[in-house]
C-alpha cells in the first residue's frame, strides 16, 4: 500500500501533452555499453529495468552528436541514419515498461580526453586541466556551424525515434555549457563576449531543430549548472539570465545540477548537504517551467519534502536506483528496510565504481547485490563475485564510521 505521507510524489502532471504518473524521474545515466555508438541489448535492458522501477520518466544519459563529441569509445551516439533503428527500439522498450522516455544529447567539448575517445579535443577556446593533461583547440566558425547541424540532426532523430523528450546538456562543463560560460569562452567573434553571443550556438540549435520538427516545441528539456565553483564560471546570476532566455522557448523542464570535472570534489560535498536542492528552488521561484531537483536524494521521504516544500516539481535519482532499482517499490510496499543504499551516498568518495570503471572498456557495473548486471561475457560471474566482496568491505567500513 502507498504510504499517505508520500502523496505529493504521486500526483500526476502533464508536460507538452505527455502524462507523468508521478514526480519521480530517473536522472541521466550513461553506462558506456554501446558498440560503435549503437544501442546494444545491455543498454536496452538497463533502461527497461529502470522503467520498471516505478519512475514516471527514464532519462538515457549523455548521447553524443559525433565521434568528436563522445567522451569514450563506448558512448551512445545519435544523428546518423544508422542509429535510428536502435534509438527507436530503446524508446519503445522504456515506454513499454511503464515510463516516459527522455534522451540527453551532448558534445564533450574541452573536457574530452584523447586517451578515452581517440579524438582531437576542441572547445570554444583553449582550455587546460592538469588531470586531463591536454590543451583543447579553439573551434573555427565553420566547425561550430557543423556542430550546430550535428546537434539538430541528433535532436530531431531522437524525437522521431519516439523519445517523448530531448534533454540538451548545458551543464557539467561540456561543450554547450562552455560556450555559455565566461570561464571557458574567451572568443572575440560572434560566439563570444556578450551573453547574447555566448547564447548564439544554443539559440541556433533550438530554433533550427524546431523549424525542422515543429512538434519539438515544449518537448526539449535542459540540464543546467547553477554553480561551477570557479571565478567567472556559472553562478546564480548566470543561470537566472539563461533561464530567462530559455523560458521563451517553452521548455519541457529544467534539471538543476552543478560542477565541472575540475571542481568535482567541491560538487560532491555541496551535493551531500543538499545545496543542489536550494539551487533548484531558486529556479522554481523565477520560472514557471517544471523543475527537477536532483543530486544526493537517497529516499522517497526526502523527495516528498522537496516537492511538498516547493523546491521542485519533480525529483531525480541516479545512484539510489543504480544501487537498488527496487528502491521505490520497496518503499511503497513498506519494505524499505530491504533497500540496499548506494555506498557513495553513505559516505562521499567511498565508491565511484559505476562512474569511472566505464571509461576504458564495456564493463559498467555497480557493486551492490541488488543492482542490474550486464548479460553475456561482459561482466563475468567471477567479477560479480569480486564486486560483492568489495561491496561487503566498503559497506562495513562506511557503517562503522
Ligand atoms: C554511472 C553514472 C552515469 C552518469 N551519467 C550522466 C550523464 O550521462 N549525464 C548527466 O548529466 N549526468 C550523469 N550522471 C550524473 C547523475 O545524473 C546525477 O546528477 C548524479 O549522480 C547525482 O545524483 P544522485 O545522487 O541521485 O546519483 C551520471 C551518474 C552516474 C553515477
Ligand atoms: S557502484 Fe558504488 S557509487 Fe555506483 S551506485 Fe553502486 S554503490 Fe553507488
Amino acid at each position: 500500500m502507498q504510504d499517505n505521507k508520500l502523496n505529493s510524489l504521486f500526483k500526476t502532471k502533464i508536460i507538452g501533452g505527455v502524462l507523468f504518473k508521478n514526480r519521480l524521474i530517473s536522472s541521466p545515466i550513461s553506462i558506456n555499453m554501446s558498440e560503435k555508438g549503437f544501442v546494444t541489448n545491455n543498454i536496452i535492458n538497463f533502461f527497461s529495468n529502470l522503467a520498471k522501477s516505478g519512475v514516471s520518466m527514464v532519462t538515457v544519459g549523455a548521447t553524443a552528436i559525433s565521434d568528436q563529441g563522445n567522451d569514450t569509445l563506448n558512448g551512445m551516439m545519435a544523428g546518423k541514419d544508422k542509429y535510428f533503428k536502435g534509438l527507436k527500439l530503446l524508446a519503445k522498450n522504456i515506454k513499454k515498461n511503464g515510463a516516459n522516455a527522455s534522451i540527453q544529447i551532448y558534445h564533450v567539448g574541452a573536457q574530452g580526453n584523447p586517451k578515452h575517445n581517440n579524438q582531437e579535443i576542441v572547445g570554444p577556446s583553449e582550455y587546460y586541466f592538469k588531470k586531463i593533461g591536454v590543451k583543447s583547440r579553439s573551434l573555427t566558425i565553420e566547425e561550430i556551424s557543423l556542430i550546430e547541424d550535428e546537434f539538430c540532426k541528433s535532436i530531431v532523430q531522437s524525437f522521431k525515434s519516439n523519445f517523448d523528450f530531448i534533454e540538451l546538456h548545458l551543464a557539467h562543463g561540456y561543450l554547450l555549457h562552455e560556450f555559455l560560460s565566461n570561464y571557458f569562452n574567451k572568443r572575440k567573434d560572434k560566439y563570444g563576449g556578450t551573453f547574447k553571443n555566448r547564447f548564439r550556438l544554443v539559440k541556433n540549435i533550438l530554433e533550427k531543430s524546431i523549424r525542422i520538427e515543429p512538434k519539438l516545441k515544449g518537448r526539449i528539456g535542459f540540464r543546467l549548472s547553477a554553480n561551477d565553483y570557479v571565478k567567472n564560471g556559472f553562478d546564480k546570476k548566470n543561470i537566472e539570465q539563461l533561464v530567462k532566455k530559455l523560458d521563451k522557448y517553452k521548455p519541457a523542464y529544467y534539471v538543476i545540477t552543478a560542477g565541472l570535472y575540475e571542481t568535482a570534489e567541491k560538487k560532491y560535498q555541496d551535493m551531500k548537504i543538499g545545496k543542489y536542492w536550494d539551487y533548484a528552488k531558486n529556479i522554481k521561484k523565477i520560472s514557471t517551467t517544471p523543475v527537477i531537483a536532483q543530486g544526493g536524494i537517497t529516499n522517497l521521504y526526502s523527495a516528498q519534502n522537496l516537492i511538498k516544500n516547493n523546491f521542485s516539481d519533480f525529483v531525480g535519482f541516479a545512484q539510489s536506483l543504480i544501487a537498488d532499482p527496487g528502491m521505490i517499490m520497496k518503499t511503497i510496499s513498506g519494505n524499505e528496510k530491504k533497500i540496499i543504499p548506494c555506498i557513495a551516498h553513505l559516505k562521499v568518495g567511498s565508491c565511484h565504481r559505476c562512474r569511472y570503471l566505464k571509461q576504458k572498456d564495456n564493463t559498467f557495473s555497480c557493486i551492490t547485490p541488488t543492482s542490474w548486471k550486464p548479460s553475456g561475457d561482459i561482466v563475468s560471474k567471477k567479477n560479480i563475485k569480486k564486486d560483492l566482496l568489495i561491496w561487503k568491505k566498503l559497506n562495513s567500513q562506511v557503517y562503522n564510521k
